[in-house]
């Protein structure tokens, strides 16, 4: 796991967007998993930005969302779907047919199958974006998922739901499930990148790149990935013990990469 610490949630966001435009441009058909949250959004303006300076396209390539809720419709302004059209797709050149969000409506447990069903049949993940829930989560794998599984409807934590009750109003029906990649489908990306700011997240990234690996961390699963990078700004990164370690082998590598050239 590569763990790179950073001065703001500005310098995570261009680090981020930097390994998604050098993905796209060496393969523009790549496919993104992608990710929602407050955490996303500023990568996904730095590469609407970008794309607007015409640094990176999107035409050929594809995505597929990590979770969607079960029980709200595409149109809700709550539903994942809407927040990505809005956040990233309507302003860049990517082709909505080949962009991809669980179903949460129609047949979720058979939406679910479907899902995994159409990322294999896409070739799989090229580059998953994560965030990490306060409790570890990603997607929505919370504590206790299966290290192997596969997308499925989840039950929402309290706390998850506590979380993202602010996006809702009081009187508002708020969705307790969801549908979710597995932990095992991340795992399959060929390249996982958690972005993860803010002091609120200190012991979740804490407990995933130094504790054990453990159903209880979903996150820690990464540990067993073998092309994970994990971008923290210095609040987030704050509790990690081995601090010092993760700057030097950053310099080291950079000189490695610069020795190569
Ligand atoms: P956040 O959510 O980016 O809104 O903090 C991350 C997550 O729960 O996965």
């Amino acid at each position: 796991m590569q763990v790179i610490v950073v001065d703001t949630a500005q310098d995570v966001a261009m680090l981020g967007a930097d390994h998604i435009c050098r993905l796209l441009s060496k393969k523009d058909n790549a496919v993104l998993g992608l990710a929602t949250g407050s955490t996303p959004i500023a990568l996904y303006q730095e590469l609407i930005e970008r794309y607007r300076r015409k640094e990176v396209m999107f035409r050929s390539a594809h995505s597929f969302n990590l979770d969607e809720y079960v029980g709200i419709a595409a149109e809700h302004l709550q539903s994942y779907r809407f927040f990505m059209n809005q956040q990233l797709f309507e302003h860049i050149d990517i082709q909505l047919k080949n962009t991809h969000v669980p179903d949460g409506m129609i047949d979720p447990i058979q939406a679910a199958d479907d899902y995994e069903a159409l990322i294999n049949a896409a070739g799989g993940i090229d580059l998953q974006v994560l965030g990490i829930g306060r409790n570890g989560h990603i997607g929505f794998n919370e504590p206790s998922s299966s290290l192997g599984s596969l997308t499925r409807i989840k039950t929402l934590t309290p706390d998850t739901i506590r979380d993202n009750s602010r996006f809702f109003s009081a009187d508002e029906f708020q969705p307790r499930l969801a549908i979710t990649m597995g932990i095992g489908t991340i795992l399959r990306a060929k390249k996982a990148l958690l972005l993860a700011t803010g002091a609120s997240k200190a012991d979740a990234i804490q407990a995933m790149v130094e504790g054990p690996l453990s159903a209880s961390c979903p996150a820690s699963a990464l540990q067993l990935h073998a092309n994970a990078v994990v971008i923290v700004d210095k609040e987030a990164g704050a509790k990690l013990v081995n601090h010092e370690y993760y700057h030097w082998v950053r310099a080291e590598t950079d000189q490695l990469i610069v020795g190569l050239k």
